[in-house]
């Protein structure tokens, strides 16, 4: 594996599926109190530019889980709030820790932490990407539907980082990822480019119901990502019409599963009746996301870096 789990792009096919598999196996090891301290002596650092609850404390108690210790950084507290180098910073942080877990504003200050650290690094979102909950999403997806191949998902809202990263992962997966996007808020270029070009299945629209229509998974994601906050008065106007609302759900296959990444603003991107509805899979998604990256941490931290 690469040293790194900067981008979903980082896993081969092959690695994906195993870390799937690794996961449901935690998973379960989890549940029946067999303990599985693959992770002992080994400490993590979590530097976080944004707030966060799930990949805060998912990663944290997923070290405690796996025998390890956690390290929580708010990065302004930290020397680089004062302009210490992002390169020194990973050198130093390189001599203490195993491995290491960044959110930032820029996806590219992630990128230059790793190419200075040692350690493995993981992206734990930034601008571009957020990979680690598209491998939460793709156990649960897995869970219900049992193989990923032939799913087609829906995308309805804003073309931000997790969808950017869900688009990517169809070349891995085999999922067709349909996104339906008001026009100026299309996904990066980049990541549609690079699904078409390794054979990803990805389409955009700037109609919600052409997206939805057949798909077996629908997910959203708030429309006012973090650092936007002041331009939210135009992006609650230009996103009016995407709303995941009962009757868009009703355009999707019976009982297609409802998946947002969290924090949910309900009443915007998401109606209270769809996300408390049967067919929400929010919780498990949330869930998921312990398992999903105490297998990542597992395959990266025991490499010998
Ligand atoms: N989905 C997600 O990453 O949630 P947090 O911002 O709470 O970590
Ligand atoms: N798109 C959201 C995801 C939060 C987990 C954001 O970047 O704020």
């Amino acid at each position: 594996m690469k040293k790194d789990f900067l981008s979903i792009t980082d896993l081969s096919a092959e690695e994906y599926e195993d870390i799937l598999t690794l996961a449901a196996r935690l998973k379960r090891q989890r549940y029946a109190g067999v303990p599985h301290p693959l992770l002992a002596g080994k400490t993590l650092a979590m530097i976080f530019e944004k707030a966060s609850t799930r990949t805060r404390m998912s990663f944290d108690v997923g070290m405690y889980d796996l025998g390890g210790y956690a390290l929580y950084l708010n990065a302004k507290d930290t020397q680089l709030g004062r302009g210490e180098t992002v390169a020194d910073t990973a050198r130093v942080m390189s001599r203490y820790v195993h491995g290491a877990i960044m959110r930032t504003y820029k996806h590219e200050t992630i990128t230059e932490f790793a190419k200075y650290a040692s350690i493995p690094v993981i992206n734990a979102l930034s601008d571009k990407e957020h990979p680690c909950q598209i491998m939460a999403d793709s156990l649960t997806l897995k869970e219900k539907f049992g193989d990923l191949n032939g799913l087609k998902i829906a995308w309805i809202g804003d073309g931000n980082n997790v969808c950017n990263s869900l688009i990517m992962s169809s070349v891995q997966t085999g999922m067709e990822i349909a996104v339906g996007t008001p026009k100026g808020y299309e996904p990066d270029p980049a990541a549609v480019k690079f699904a078409k070009e390794y054979g990803g299945k990805v389409t955009v629209y700037d109609d919600p119901i052409r997206a939805v229509t057949d798909a077996h998974a629908i997910y959203t994601d708030t429309w006012i990502s973090m650092g936007e906050e002041d331009i939210k008065e135009t992006k609650l106007k230009d996103f009016v019409g995407y709303q995941l609302d009962t009757a868009l759900l009703e355009k999707a296959a019976t009982d297609a599963l409802v998946l947002h990444c969290l924090p949910a603003h309900r009443g915007e991107e998401i109606t209270d009746e769809v996300i408390d509805s049967m067919q929400s899979g929010v919780w498990d998604q949330a869930e998921n996301r312990l398992h999903a990256q105490k297998a990542i941490l597992v395959r990266l931290m025991t490499q010998g870096y």
